[in-house]
């Protein structure tokens, strides 16, 4: 396994649609979702897609809860997300493509995603809060876009030296 280098907000990669992955249990996208989530951990966050890694591959890994299998882990090929619910809730978010940074961002807050696993497997799901704010950040890097771009309050667009300095000052919302 290896630690990839991580493409920052601004490279072209993380602008375009990535392509479907040809063959989801390929050698090589069983290798590349093995580094992806080696960087991760890494960099500690909680998802990656492959643009990230400079890889335009529709291929996301991240953390989540309700997963039993991979530790916690899910990883995807050529996802499909349906949204499943009219409302939007705020929640703050960060990327490892925009260090340091965090906003709030309105999503919806439950979704259904399928897909395949790089072992073969179906993956269907319908799932709620954080779970379903992920899938949704992942995905849209494999059509090119970072969370700024579904912000609508960019006031809240902030570092996260400032937010951790709020919140030691009592001020804020936690966040
Ligand atoms: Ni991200």
């Amino acid at each position: 396994m290896a630690i990839l280098k991580i493409a920052r907000m601004g490279h072209p990669v993380l602008r375009r649609r990535a392509d479907e992955a040809p063959d989801p249990t390929a050698p090589g996208v069983r290798k590349l979702v093995m580094d992806m989530i080696e960087t991760m951990r890494d960099a500690e966050g909680r998802g990656l897609a492959a643009p990230q890694v400079h890889v335009p591959l529709r291929v996301a890994v991240f953390i989540a809860p309700e997963d039993p299998g991979h530790e916690g882990v899910t990883a995807i090929v050529n996802p499909a997300l349906e949204l499943l619910s009219e409302e939007r809730v705020e929640g703050w978010e960060g990327c490892l493509s925009v260090p340091g940074l965090q906003g709030v961002v309105p999503r919806s807050p439950k979704v259904r995603y399928t897909g395949v696993t790089p072992d073969g497997a179906r993956i269907d799901r319908t799932v709620e809060g954080f779970h379903a704010v992920v899938a949704q950040h992942e995905f849209d890097h494999l059509d090119g876009i970072l969370y700024p771009q579904r912000m609508t309050d960019m006031t809240k667009l902030i570092f996260e030296s400032e937010a951790r300095r709020l919140l030691a000052a009592g001020e804020g919302d936690g966040a």
